[in-house]
């Protein structure tokens, strides 16, 4: 499948996909995020993918939404824009394949809310993250008023969405925006060395674990338990659990096939 403003790679199971805008710091107009919406179908549905980093190119992840596009919309355009936006990055999040953020330079409005919808973020010491959109007169439209206050709490999200003001990668990490901070050399060699060590375990509980959190996070803790018993009870059904459990008995690495 070829893209113009993305660009995804796949070397050993790791799926590298690249906003790739630099002139423009990689923001995210239509034709972009229509790509990170079949980028992100191609990652779940190709069996020689088993996860996927998420990064930009250059100096920026992802500057934002792109404001050139935005200062044309009509209320109805950008009431649609957002809900198309929503379900791209839901589709991130609902990924049943590990995604990662490497996030290496500038991750504003939607970029922050694209680093926010993947599972886990890694950020270079050169990161900066905000979302700036009062500063222009609208909201974040593609989840940050829902996934920060959840990632960071409510005090602190309403903090950086009303200013509107940038922090640095070591404020990112201080606040629980990010999991960790590395070196801009180190990042992308970090989030394949992450995700080689996820990518070694069994790819169903991977998904069903993936799964659980996302449903279970925003029900109450009874209804999240219970679907946690269920998966564990599907899981007890796989030839993974039987090989996963096998290897440890027999002092053996597992050789897990996703069945
Ligand atoms: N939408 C469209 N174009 C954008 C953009 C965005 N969100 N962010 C950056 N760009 C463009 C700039 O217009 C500029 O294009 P040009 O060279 O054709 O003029 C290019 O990217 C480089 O950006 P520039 O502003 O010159 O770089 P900088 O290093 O001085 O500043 C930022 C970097 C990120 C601080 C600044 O670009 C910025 O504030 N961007 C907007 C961030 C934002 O509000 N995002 C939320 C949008 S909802």
């Amino acid at each position: 499948m070829s893209f113009d403003h993305v660009t995804l790679t796949v070397a050993d199971r790791i799926a590298t996909l690249t906003v790739n805008r630099p002139d423009k710091l990689n923001a995210l107009n239509d034709a972009t995020i229509a790509e990170l919406d079949r980028a992100i179908d191609e990652v779940r549905l190709r069996g020689d993918i088993g996860g996927v980093i998420v990064t930009g190119a250059m100096r920026a992840f992802v500057a934002g939404a792109d404001i050139g596009e935005l200062s044309r919309q009509s209320p109805m355009d950008a009431r649609e824009r957002a809900a198309y936006g929503q379900r791209v990055f839901d589709k991130y999040e609902a990924c049943p394949k590990p995604v990662i953020a490497a996030v290496n330079g500038f991750a504003l409005g939607g970029g922050c809310e694209l680093a926010m919808a993947c599972h886990i973020r890694i950020a270079s010491e050169a990161a900066r993250f905000g979302q700036p959109e009062v500063k222009l007169g609208i909201s974040p439209g593609y989840g940050g008023t829902q996934r920060l206050p959840r990632l960071i709490g409510r005090g602190r999200a309403l903090q950086l969405l009303l200013t509107g003001e940038m922090i640095d990668a070591a404020e990112a990490y201080r606040v629980g925006l990010v999991n960790s901070v590395v070196a801009p050399a180190d990042l992308l060699p970090s989030a394949e060395a992450m995700m080689r060590q996820i990518l070694a375990n069994a790819p169903l509980a991977l998904a069903l674990v993936i799964d659980a959190v996302n449903r279970g996070v925003d029900r109450p803790q009874a209804d999240g338990l219970h679907l946690e018993a269920n998966v564990f009870g599907l899981l007890a059904g796989t030839r993974d659990m039987s090989e996963g459990m096998d290897a440890f008995l027999n002092k053996r690495r597992p050789q897990f096939q996703g069945r």
